[in-house]
C-alpha cells in the first residue's frame, strides 16, 4: 500500500517534470486566438490549419518566419487559407523560452492533420534555431516584411 503510494506521487512529479509540452503552450498562448481547432476566426485571426505545413514547405526562410511570428510577433495584411487578415499579433518571446517556442511550432506543425501536408524530411524545430532567431529582435513591422517576401517567393 505505501509502496504504492509512493510509486504514485513519483509519477506526479515526472508529469510535472516535463508539463511544458507544445500542447499546454499552444492551450496556453495560442488558442485564445487560433481556437482549440486551430482554424481561427474568420476575419480576425488566421488559421494555422495547411497554413503552417506551407509556411515548412517554403524551406528555412519559413521556419524562421514561423519562429519570428510567435517570438516578435506579426503586423500587416496578410493572406490565409483563402481570407485577408490586417490585426496584430502580439510577440510572445517575453514569455515563452526557447524550448517552448520550439515545442509550440512543433505542434502546430503536426496537428490536426497538418502532419499530413508537411514536406518528406520534416524535422522538429529545435531550442537552437529558435535561440539563432531570437538574437535578430525584430519588430512586428519587420515579421511583415518576412511574410512579403515569402509570398512574393524570394
Ligand atoms: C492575441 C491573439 C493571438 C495570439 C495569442 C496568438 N496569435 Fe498568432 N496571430 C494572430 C493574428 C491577429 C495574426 C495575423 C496578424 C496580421 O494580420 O498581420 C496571427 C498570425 C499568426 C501566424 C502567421 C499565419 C500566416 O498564415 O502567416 C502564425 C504562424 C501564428 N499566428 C501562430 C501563433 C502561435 C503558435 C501562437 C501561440 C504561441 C499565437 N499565434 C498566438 C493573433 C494571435
Amino acid at each position: 500500500m505505501k509502496k504504492a503510494l509512493i510509486l504514485a506521487s513519483f509519477l506526479a512529479l515526472a508529469a510535472l517534470a516535463f508539463a511544458a509540452s507544445g500542447e499546454q503552450v499552444y492551450q496556453t498562448y495560442c488558442m485564445s486566438c487560433h481556437q482549440a481547432n486551430g482554424k481561427g476566426i474568420t476575419g480576425a485571426f488566421p488559421p494555422l490549419v495547411e497554413e503552417v505545413p506551407e509556411l515548412i514547405g517554403k524551406g528555412d526562410k519559413g521556419r524562421a518566419f514561423l519562429i519570428d511570428v510567435v517570438l516578435f510577433g506579426l503586423q500587416g495584411q496578410i493572406t490565409a487559407g483563402g481570407g485577408t487578415f490586417n490585426g496584430m499579433m502580439p510577440g510572445l518571446g517575453g514569455s515563452l523560452k526557447d524550448a517552448d517556442v520550439a515545442a509550440v511550432l512543433t505542434y502546430v506543425a503536426k496537428a490536426w492533420g497538418n502532419d499530413k501536408k508537411l514536406p518528406k524530411g520534416f524535422k522538429d524545430f529545435t531550442q537552437d534555431e529558435v535561440a539563432k532567431e531570437r538574437g535578430k529582435q525584430l519588430t512586428p513591422q519587420q515579421v511583415y516584411q518576412l511574410w512579403k517576401a515569402l509570398e512574393a517567393g524570394k
